[in-house]
């Protein structure tokens, strides 16, 4: 008999952090890392605005879009590609870039996303091991060979919340062959005011072989219409152009992203929020022994090797009082550690009254 037969995939699908509990039907989700303040007002009047319509495909070249991002980030909107979030964007390179066989070399800890969309096109994924839950720079090179294509690095790294500093991010590009693509994905920049940290786009614009990512989930608020973009040099944008699906981002998330972009006070609103909260958490969470990567993006890797309690028996207990935190464990393979997204003031606090709570029985 015969029978349809497709691709034999060894690859552990995507997780996401959980987003409901059974038996709460509202829940606190600190999980996945969306924007605590929720979006911007500017966008919610944008989108719910009388001219919406949905019949016509939507603008397959993302024109307006790339253009409000090329003032806003002073770049060239002829290199920048628009995805149904960053997401798709790494899908696009993986098919761009990679046969079967080729190596790309991944942080241990590391966005999943990269692993998962370089194995479907058959890319052997190599890691490099990372110190202290940071990427090494010298451990990256150490795994370069002849069949080495891109090198896939988030800066600030998911989950781990640590950093390369703008001298080994340099250093790391001046040591990599010149036909390997770096790919930095600046997911989280916008959080950053870390002053050793410059963001991917800031530091290789004109370079060739580095592509940047960046997305409209984290900072914007706007996780759920997907929509992110990339930076590249004008050849590989060209080039990614023949491969994108022809109306990849729709209408309405065009539309949002680009009101998104000119609220500026929404964003210094939210970065505000995420140090203030990200520094009274890390301190809060001290006070138990529950360690913390220094501030940086809108999340903390929470440690508890020194802590009288277990990730595990926290994640539960907390699960129990309805607030959700993501397990390194699915995925990430990181026992013993939780990450935490910067939630609302009041997310925050009841978040810390329930630890206070779990430590005082
Ligand atoms: C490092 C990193 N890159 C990309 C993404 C995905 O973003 P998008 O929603 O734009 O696909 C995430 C989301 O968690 C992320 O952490």
């Amino acid at each position: 008999m015969s029978i349809v037969r497709f691709k034999k995939l060894n690859i552990e699908a995507y997780k996401p952090g959980k987003s409901s509990i059974k038996k709460f039907r509202k829940i606190i989700k600190l999980s996945a890392n969306e924007s605590a303040l929720g979006m911007s007002s500017r966008v919610k009047k944008a989108i719910s605005s009388k001219g919406l319509n949905f019949f016509r495909y939507p603008d397959g070249k993302s024109k307006k879009l790339r253009s409000q991002i090329a003032k806003k980030f002073k770049c060239n909107k002829d290199r920048i590609i628009c995805g149904a979030g960053s997401d798709e964007v790494i899908q696009m390179l993986c098919q761009l870039f990679l046969k079967p066989r080729d190596e790309v070399i991944v942080p241990q800890f590391s966005f999943l996303m990269y692993r998962i969309y370089a194995k479907i096109v058959g890319a052997n994924v190599i890691y490099s091991r990372e110190t202290n839950f940071k990427v090494s720079v010298s451990e990256i090179i150490k795994k370069v060979s002849k069949k080495t294509k891109i090198v896939f690095l988030a800066n600030p790294n998911n989950p781990t919340g640590t950093y390369l500093t703008k001298f080994e991010l340099i250093e790391l590009r001046k040591k990599l062959r010149k036909n390997i693509l770096l790919v930095v994905d600046d997911a989280y920049a916008e959080y950053m005011k870390n002053t050793d940290y410059k963001s991917g786009l800031d530091l290789f614009r004109n370079k060739q072989n580095v592509f940047i990512l960046r997305t409209f989930s984290k900072i914007y608020g706007l996780s759920s219409l997907r929509v992110g973009w990339g930076y590249g040099s004008k050849k590989i944008i060209d080039a990614l152009n023949i491969i994108k699906p022809p109306f990849n981002v729709n209408e309405v998330a065009q539309k949002a992203a680009v009101e998104s972009l000119k609220d500026s006070k929404f964003i210094s609103r939210s970065i505000k929020h995420n140090i203030l909260y990200a520094k009274k958490l890390k301190n809060f969470l001290n006070k138990y022994d529950i360690s913390s990567n220094k501030v940086s993006a809108n999340f903390l890797l929470l440690n508890f090797t020194k802590c009288k309690f277990g990730a595990r028996y926290i994640y539960k207990k907390l699960k129990s009082k309805g607030i959700i935190l993501r397990s390194t464990e699915d995925g990430y393979k990181i026992r013993n550690m939780l990450r935490l997204t910067i939630g609302s003031k009041s997310e925050n606090f009841k978040f810390m009254k329930e630890v206070e709570i779990i430590f005082k029985k």
